[in-house]
């Protein structure tokens, strides 16, 4: 039975490719991409612990401010204040995540490494942001002990970390680049160098399509653990644990 329905499967994906049923159906492709990772974001969501989890009190609206109670309380429970740690952060625009984590550690060895085009997203980034939104100037550097690596992710993190060692330091990993394509680029370049401990946060990780899907993508492909450590705003800033 299971080679006769395999052979089947065969025959028909074959008749099909030749029937080209995308001309009169590629309407679908948005449609069914978009509801097909909703839920499989709503579907993980309720799959996660609700026990020493941090979480915000519900709300119908977003407030922005929450994801700073949301790195307070990682800093605390992670005891990151006074820890030598490797910050780095895909995505900077205005650098006030940047700013929140360096005036939060205290540590002189730290380092702090952010990336952006500085010339907006390299791409559209759902309806509403297009190609070029949110270019912003590097801002000014607070402190000596961080840095701004310019350009496309695609063409300084490579370069970066074959210069930087940031093997067994704790890092913490920032990913607020927005986009699918640079949270998966990130997240898969980084790979190597990511060990138990270590911190990574997802500024808009409830986005279906985007962030969400590069965390799964990810996750599912390179069999990583991250574990749950808190989230605000209904989870579009979220914090995991490297186990
Ligand atoms: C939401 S903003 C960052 C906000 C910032 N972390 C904050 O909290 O103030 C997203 C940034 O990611 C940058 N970005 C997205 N994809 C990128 C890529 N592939 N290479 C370089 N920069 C990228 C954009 O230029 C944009 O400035």
């Amino acid at each position: 039975m299971k080679p006769f329905l395999f052979k089947l499967n065969a025959v028909a994906k074959n008749i099909l490719i030749l029937v080209q049923p995308q001309v009169l159906l590629s309407f679908l492709i948005q449609p069914f991409t978009f509801i097909s990772n909703f839920l499989s974001l709503t579907k993980w969501i309720a799959q996660q612990p609700t026990e020493g989890v941090y979480k915000d009190a519900f709300s119908l609206f977003r407030n922005y401010n929450n994801r700073y109670d949301l790195y307070s309380y990682v800093i605390d429970k992670a005891h990151l204040q006074n820890t030598e740690i490797v910050y780095i952060e895909m995505g900077v625009c205005g650098g006030s995540s940047f700013e929140w984590w360096m005036k939060h550690n205290h540590n002189d060895q730290s380092k702090f490494f952010g990336f952006d085009t500085f010339e907006g997203l390299p791409e559209k980034w759902g309806y509403f942001f297009k190609n070029g939104d949110m270019n912003a100037d590097a801002p000014e550097l607070i402190d000596a002990r961080g840095q701004f690596l310019k350009g496309l992710f695609q063409d300084t993190l490579v370069p970066f970390l074959a210069t930087n060692n940031i093997k067994g330091k704790q890092k913490v990993i920032h990913l607020d680049a927005d986009l699918f394509s640079s949270t998966l680029f990130s997240l898969s370049i980084l790979y190597p160098y990511l060990q138990k401990g270590d911190i990574i946060f997802f500024d808009e990780f409830n986005v279906p399509n985007h962030e969400f899907l590069a965390f799964k993508i990810f996750t599912e492909s390179f069999y990583v653990k991250l574990e749950l450590l808190g989230a605000v705003n209904h989870f579009y800033q979220t914090s995991f644990i490297v186990k």
